[in-house]
């Protein structure tokens, strides 16, 4: 059985997906963003000026729009239908208002009905809020990935200020807190630590100390 599945959980910012992207790169799994499956849904609401209240019309509007994950030479891309909207779903509109679209039941149940599908062959790196907890509950491999909120707005901050983006760190902070804050509380499959989930607190680390430290549980595991 060839099957293995990683998954990868945390808070806004902690750096899952700057992780998951280099422990699927070095294992040769395949690397699936699901927050990037929730993004390109709220940016095309917002393009259409769907109601995010509304959970039923959201998930209407999911049901219409095919959305990609591409791995290409221009390393990852995410498409919506046909639009590469990689950059477009990290906007501050897209940001501040995807933990609203993502609260609803019926977008999450045609979300994680995807993912799994998306995982259920060979060998799959997932990262997101309820990998561990719901999307893939028999996950060989659970990570729980954490830093202060502190640690977390000053990455974000530095990134932003490195590509050139005006970026304040005093409202980055209360955004992410909020956001997470949000994520944490939703009634349906919040963002929470899975039970046998290991948890790693990066506030202090390298990304490349927790890549290394992942491997080796995929390693002890396999
Ligand atoms: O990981 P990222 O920050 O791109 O996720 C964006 C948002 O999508 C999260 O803040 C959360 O509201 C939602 N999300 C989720 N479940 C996931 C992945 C992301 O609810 N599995």
């Amino acid at each position: 059985n060839n099957k293995m599945q990683i998954a990868i959980d945390g808070p806004a910012g902690a750096g899952k997906s700057t992780v998951a992207k280099l422990v699927a790169e070095k294992l040769s799994f395949l690397y699936i963003d699901t927050g990037a499956m929730y993004r390109a849904l709220t940016y095309a609401a917002l393009q259409r000026k769907v109601n995010l209240q509304d959970g039923n019309l959201l998930k209407e509007l999911l049901d219409t729009i095919v959305i990609r994950l591409a791995h290409t030479q221009n390393g990852f891309q995410v498409f919506l239908n046909d639009e590469d909207v990689t950059e477009q779903i990290r906007s501050a509109d897209v940001t501040s208002n995807v933990s609203l679209v993502s609260s609803h039941e019926p977008v999450r149940l045609e979300m994680v009905e995807r993912q799994r599908q998306l995982a259920e062959n060979g060998r799959t790196v997932l990262d997101g809020r309820d990998i561990g907890t719901y999307v893939l509950p028999d996950a060989e491999v659970k990570i729980f990935l954490t830093a202060s909120v502190d640690e977390r707005a000053k990455r974000r901050h530095e990134e932003l200020l490195a590509k050139g983006i005006a970026s304040d760190f005093d409202q980055l902070k209360k955004d992410i807190a909020h956001r997470d804050q949000l994520d944490s509380t939703r009634a349906f499959a919040p963002l929470k630590k899975a039970s046998d989930a290991v948890e790693i607190d990066s506030t202090t680390l390298s990304i490349q100390d927790v890549v290394l430290a992942i491997i080796d549980i995929v390693k002890e595991r396999a």
